[in-house]
């Protein structure tokens, strides 16, 4: 029930609730993963089950597919949907050119792949992830378990030579064992601070030998939706230069905030 959100969960709700009005009828849809896309993936499947909005989803999680599947919406994989009209995905950080750190939840590589592939890639937020400069929040990075104690020794070299404060590395655990994506790999945290030039660091990292990919998003999101714990919204779209506000009521919906366990 809404009277029992936080403010953080009010606020990730709003922004989900509003971003799902960017999808129209027929549309192939990138499904993103974490709490903040968990409310989104609620939000469309209601207009699908009480609308009869019809949308294909392309989940970017095991997780995310199980929802999806779960709440109504008709999922497929990003082959046979190819190419998407858009993707809403939340972040852990953005800065102000809508550049994100992204994988906070593990799931990075099937996100910039699925929204990579969309017209437009939609990030869905509470206030607190803007940033000046990303690199506050662990900067994460896939990579392969074959010699992953080399690469990380690779990867924290190479950190010296690039425009970041710190460069402690650590490998995300699950309990006592190493934390596995839904690729089979193991993701390393980049504890930097601050990060200078993202575009470069991307570009770096990539270039690694059992680097599979890094979680900056860089030049990927459009729009950024931000939602606030007393239903205000906004909505800045980096191509058009826009910024627009909104406000969205809460409606207690037992549907929409049951069982919620992402
Ligand atoms: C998962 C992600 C998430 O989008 C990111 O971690 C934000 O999660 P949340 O909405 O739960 O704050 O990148 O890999």
């Amino acid at each position: 029930m809404s009277g029992e959100l936080s403010p953080i969960d009010k606020a990730k709700f709003v922004a989900a609730k509003r971003a799902v009005d960017y999808v129209e009828d027929g549309m192939r849809v990138g499904l993103g993963t974490g709490s903040t896309a968990a409310w989104m993936v609620r939000c469309l499947g209601e207009l699908v089950r009480e609308d009869g909005l019809r949308v294909t989803g392309v989940p970017t999680s095991s997780r995310t597919a199980a929802l999806a599947r779960d709440v109504g919406i008709e999922v497929v994989s990003l082959d046979e949907a190819r190419w998407l009209d858009l993707t809403i995905d939340g972040a852990d950080e953005f800065d102000g050119n809508l550049n994100l750190i992204k994988g906070g939840g593990g799931a990075l590589l099937q996100e910039k792949i699925v929204a990579t592939a969309s017209d437009q890639m939609i990030v869905i937020t509470d206030a607190g992830k803007e940033v000046e400069h990303l690199g506050a929040f662990p900067l994460p990075v896939e990579v392969v378990p074959f010699g992953w104690q080399t690469t990380k020794a690779l990867v924290e070299e190479m950190l010296v030579s690039v425009d970041v404060l710190g460069r402690d590395t650590s490998l995300r655990m699950n309990g006592d064992r190493p934390y596995i994506t839904d690729e089979g790999n193991y993701i390393l945290d980049l504890h930097l601070g601050r990060i200078g030039n993202a575009r470069q660091l991307s570009m770096v990292l990539n270039q690694m030998p059992g680097v599979v990919e890094n979680g900056l998003f860089v030049d990927i999101c459009d729009v950024v939706v931000i939602g606030y714990g007393d239903g205000r919204v906004e909505l800045r779209d980096i191509n058009e230069g826009t910024v627009e506000t909104d406000r969205l009521e809460f409606v207690e919906d037992d549907n929409l905030f049951r069982d919620l366990t992402d």
